[in-house]
């Protein structure tokens, strides 16, 4: 184990499968004890199992993000557990279906407002009250995406609510500085988890199409966005606050 957020207590949202695991996992490696959230109850006690196996400890909350109801239970859950929150990674989000903007239906836009963008504004919501109520800082990073920083055919409602989750993270870290909170956002580029998988579907070629937009020619690992997401909490990271930080191969400067 390693010490970039030792002592410190991390909470993840979608931490039941693919980024947020990684993300459990790396805050874990890093010295932090975790809150391990997910609506998918299996996904998320694995993830707790995974992490007391490397030595760390975490705790799962089951927690549906677009529910202020259980996001405001899943922060009391972190200080009943643990005694405070210093960090947050909002991760917890979902594609909804792909269609056209000419297509597109209010159904499948709702749905993905209601998780990617209120989902992600109420986890920094109660999150933040916990860390200002705390008095000594703390740090939020959102996950928005590629589809925060670029407009993605067939993906209208997901590339706006990533754009949103972006404009958000923004504003949270204007209102925020004061109270010594950052707040940052990470903008993976495509990385091989189940929801890119069931985004492309079983294309071989548009598998080969996007790992050729990106400069390293290949899809990235969870870790490597954890790794970014766990660094940006660290005090390492004491001086940046309200950045959009693209960790996807290159894809953002070609
Ligand atoms: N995989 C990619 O290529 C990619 C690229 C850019 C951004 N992202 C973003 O990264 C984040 C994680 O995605 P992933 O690739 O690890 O996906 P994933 O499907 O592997 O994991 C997402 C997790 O979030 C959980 N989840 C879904 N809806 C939820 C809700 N309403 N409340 C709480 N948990 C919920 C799921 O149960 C799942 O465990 C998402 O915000 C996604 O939009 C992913």
């Amino acid at each position: 184990m390693t010490t970039l957020v030792a002592g410190k207590v991390a909470l993840v949202t979608g931490a039941g499968a693919g980024i947020g695991r990684a993300s459990a996992l790396a805050f874990a490696r890093e010295g932090a004890r975790v809150v391990v959230s997910d609506i998918n109850d299996t996904g998320g006690e694995e993830t707790v199992q995974l992490v007391a196996e490397a030595g760390g400890e975490a705790v799962y909350q089951r927690c549906d993000i677009s529910d202020e109801a259980q996001v405001e239970a899943l922060v009391a859950k972190a200080v009943a557990a643990f005694g405070r929150l210093d960090c947050a990674h909002n991760n917890a989000g979902a594609p909804g279906k792909g269609f056209a903007v000419v297509d597109d239906t209010v159904e499948n836009f709702d749905f993905n407002y209601a998780v990617n963008l209120k989902g992600a504004w109420l986890s920094m919501k109660h999150v933040a009250r916990q860390m200002i109520k705390q008095g000594d800082g703390g740090a939020i990073v959102t996950t928005s995406s590629f589809a925060g920083l670029e407009g993605v055919r067939n993906s209208g409602a997901y590339v706006a609510a990533k754009h949103g989750v972006i404009g958000l993270t923004k504003t949270g870290a204007i209102e925020l500085a004061a109270k010594n909170i950052r707040v940052n956002a990470v903008c993976p580029g495509p990385i091989g988890t189940a929801l890119l998988a069931s985004a492309i579907g079983k294309d071989a070629s548009a598998k080969t199409h996007m790992e050729k937009l990106t400069l390293l020619r290949r899809f990235g690992e969870p870790g490597e966005i954890a790794n970014a997401a766990v660094w940006l909490c660290s005090d390492q990271a004491s001086y940046v606050t309200g950045v959009a930080f693209p960790v996807d191969g290159g894809m953002a400067a070609a």
